[in-house]
């Protein structure tokens, strides 16, 4: 009698993510801005944010975290780079195969998803594809984004939010049982809805902040416990969701809506702000820095953005080396 071989499935085995290191608080925001400290953070949750330099690019910030989530597996051998970003160098090509290139990876398939805020899971579902199907056994995959760049520099309603930064996992080909391996993963999009927060071709974002706020607790919600659910978890089993960090309000209401504390929900955005696709890995870097995260913990993470687009997946957390703190010794102070 042969043991039935439990199912193959992608497995977190590197994490890594970076600030640049400008920090913009919001009194010097307010500066040139018809706003203050006290609505950006009673309104928002955030005091600060990062601010890459004009001449460091989405490719620069993909490559650090990249470079850190690489060297937390000791080997630089992935079949395929998933590039999640919103703010491509280039309208073409993509800017992954950039990524690949300047990490020595040439020849290395690379690609770019494009779902906006929640482009790191629509990247980790579509390097999951890529690992069941045996297409690749490891995957980098990377969410990037210079946000900062997309609000006019007169909206206060946008101004505000939007910052830059990056973060990156590898996945390699494991089993489902394993800690570390994604569970279902759980997509959806509604682009009925898309002018809730555009940026026209060569115009400035524009975004319709209330309507948005009510359909990213309802899909973050939603999406959370479908993902819950089809991971065979109760969400009172969940010890960390990950969530997107697009304002500390909505993760507090999506908190209320599914019963889970303050204490299980992982929250940077007083420090980063709206990091777009590269909001979750870096919230996942921090946490595992910081010890919030730690093996055996059941963690769900879910994102909302434009598009709109929402999605969700869960894994238990594996038996990582701490990541780097984002903000420490950041390799773009070097550039
Ligand atoms: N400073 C001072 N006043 C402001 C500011 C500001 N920075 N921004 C807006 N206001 C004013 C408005 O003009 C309005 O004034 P009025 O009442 O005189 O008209 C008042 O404050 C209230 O404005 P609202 O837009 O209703 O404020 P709200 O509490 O909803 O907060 C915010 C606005 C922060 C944008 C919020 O709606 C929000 O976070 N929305 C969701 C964003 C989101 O979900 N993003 C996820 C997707 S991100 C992605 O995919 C990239």
């Amino acid at each position: 009698m042969t043991t039935p071989q439990a199912s193959q499935a992608a497995v977190l085995c590197g994490l890594g993510a970076v600030l640049p290191p400008r920090v913009v608080r919001n009194d010097e925001l307010c500066a040139g801005l018809d706003t203050t400290d006290e609505w950006i953070r009673s309104r928002t949750g955030i005091r600060e944010r990062r601010i890459a330099a004009a001449e460091v690019s989405t490719a620069d910030l993909a490559v650090a975290a990249a470079a850190r989530a690489l060297e937390s597996t000791g080997s630089t051998d992935v079949d395929a780079v998933v590039l999640a970003t919103t703010t491509p160098d280039h309208l073409m090509p993509a800017t992954a195969p950039s990524v690949a290139a300047l990490l020595g990876l040439t020849g290395t398939a690379a690609f770019d998803v494009a779902a906006v805020c929640t482009g790191f899971v629509y990247a980790l579902a579509t390097a999951a594809g890529l690992i069941t199907t045996r297409t690749a056994r490891t995957v980098l995959v990377v969410g990037a984004d210079r946000m900062s760049q997309l609000p006019a520099a007169d909206d206060r309603t946008t101004r505000p939010l939007f910052a830059d930064g990056a973060g990156a996992v590898v996945l390699r080909s494991g089993t489902a049982t394993e800690p570390g391996a994604l569970g279902p993963m759980v997509l959806g999009s509604d682009g009925a809805h898309r002018d809730l927060l555009v940026v026209p071709h060569g115009g400035h974002m524009q975004m319709q902040g209330p309507d948005l706020f009510r359909h990213a607790v309802d899909r973050m919600s939603a999406v959370t416990r479908q993902a819950v659910q089809l991971a065979r978890w109760r969400l009172a089993d969940v010890d960390r969701i990950v969530p997107h960090q697009a304002n500390a309000r909505i993760t507090a209401a999506v908190g209320r809506h599914l019963a889970i504390d303050a204490d299980r929900r992982v929250q940077n955005i007083e420090y980063v702000g709206n990091t777009g696709a590269a909001s979750i890995p870096l919230a996942l870097a921090q946490a595992s820095a910081d010890g919030t995260l730690q093996r055996g913990h059941r963690v769900c993470l879910t994102a909302f953005g434009a598009g709109l687009t929402w999605g969700a997946t869960t894994l238990t957390w594996p038996d990582l080396k701490p990541a780097a703190h984002p903000a420490h010794d950041t390799p773009m102070e070097r550039t």
